[in-house]
């Protein structure tokens, strides 16, 4: 179905309507085929993209320079320590200062009222690359990879096991409930989704008719799973406090036995990456052959390629 996107930017996947994440989809297995076949285009020829990072970063940055670059695209690295955003400028006077020089901008970062603002003053597509809030590329990679190893997603079951308020349970929730998978969240009861969100996830899974469940309890959630997904115990500026959030996450950790209580021996394991392997998730998992991890992180570079082809042609 052609859709436009142009213009548009994607700073949490509640930007998107569910055509659209489809559309986003269909394109990246098509440019993913195309560049695995050896054609070249030239599509990002004569633009620049901005790349803002106050995290660090390997998939994230490594996917959109080199998807930008290999079109005839120009991207620009900028870390909060080379530019002034938010020490000796604004965010709203950067914004609108690279909207003039460039024809889009990525921001890694810790909040996500920064990357809204970018996107209200730049006059250019804004690509949220991760905030404290949410990892929308992320999920985007994560559903292609689903759809290559397994098929449709719709009514699949995802159990994302851990951290449940963090960016990554936040994105898969809102993935899951555009197109249409069931998503269980397993964590501790203080380290569940936050209610608003929740509820307005809930909104839109009924649309798709599936359901997202949030439950502390293994026996509830893992039974029938299609796909465990875990991440990081502890996310990127939440460093204060490990030694406890370790503690309170050891019950989830991913291991052979919980992949066992999914009764399903196909079940895939995926991780956004990157992993503390011992900690959410055991090597003999992560290495193992349901893991499927190696093929998401491929897969960040053909989704974030579409998603600028859509928005930013
Ligand atoms: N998954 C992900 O965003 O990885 P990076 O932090 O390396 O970009
Ligand atoms: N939740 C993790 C994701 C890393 C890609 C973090 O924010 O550090």
């Amino acid at each position: 179905m052609a859709m436009n996107l142009r213009g548009r930017h994607l700073l949490t996947l509640l930007d998107l309507e569910r055509p659209e994440i489809r559309y986003l989809l269909d394109l990246a297995h098509t440019l993913k085929a195309e560049r695995l076949s050896g054609q070249h285009q030239r599509r990002f020829e004569g633009r620049t993209l901005a790349m803002l990072f106050e995290k660090r970063s390997t998939r994230t940055r490594c996917a959109f320079e080199t998807a930008f670059g290999e079109e005839g695209g120009h991207p620009v690295f900028l870390s909060t320590s080379d530019i002034q955003l938010g020490v000796k400028e604004s965010i709203e006077d950067t914004a609108r200062v690279l909207g003039r020089m460039f024809d889009g901008i990525m921001f890694r970062g810790f909040e996500q009222k920064t990357v809204e603002k970018l996107a209200k003053y730049a006059g250019i597509p804004v690509f949220n690359g991760l905030t404290d809030l949410y990892h929308p590329t992320q999920v985007l990679a994560d559903l292609l990879t689903i759809e290559e190893c397994v098929g449709d997603v719709r009514g699949l079951k995802l159990v994302y096991v851990g951290d449940g308020r963090n960016n990554m349970a936040n994105s898969l929730m809102i993935g899951s409930a555009l197109t249409g998978m069931n998503c269980t969240i397993l964590a501790p009861e203080s380290l569940q989704p936050a209610k608003d969100l929740l509820g307005t996830v809930k909104k839109i899974a009924d649309q798709s008719d599936c359901e997202i469940v949030v439950t502390p309890e293994r026996k509830k959630a893992l039974p029938g799973a299609d796909i465990v997904y875990t991440d990081v115990w502890v996310s990127m500026g939440e460093e204060k406090g490990i030694k406890e959030r370790e503690a309170l996450l050891e019950p989830y950790r991913v291991d052979k036995e919980m992949m066992a209580q999914t009764q399903n021996p196909e079940c895939l394991f995926m991780h956004c990456l990157p992993a503390v392997k011992g900690n959410e998730v055991t090597f003999e998992v992560i290495e193992g052959p349901n893991s499927v991890v190696w093929d998401e992180a491929e897969n960040r570079k053909h989704t974030i390629k579409s998603l600028m082809v859509a928005s930013m042609l």
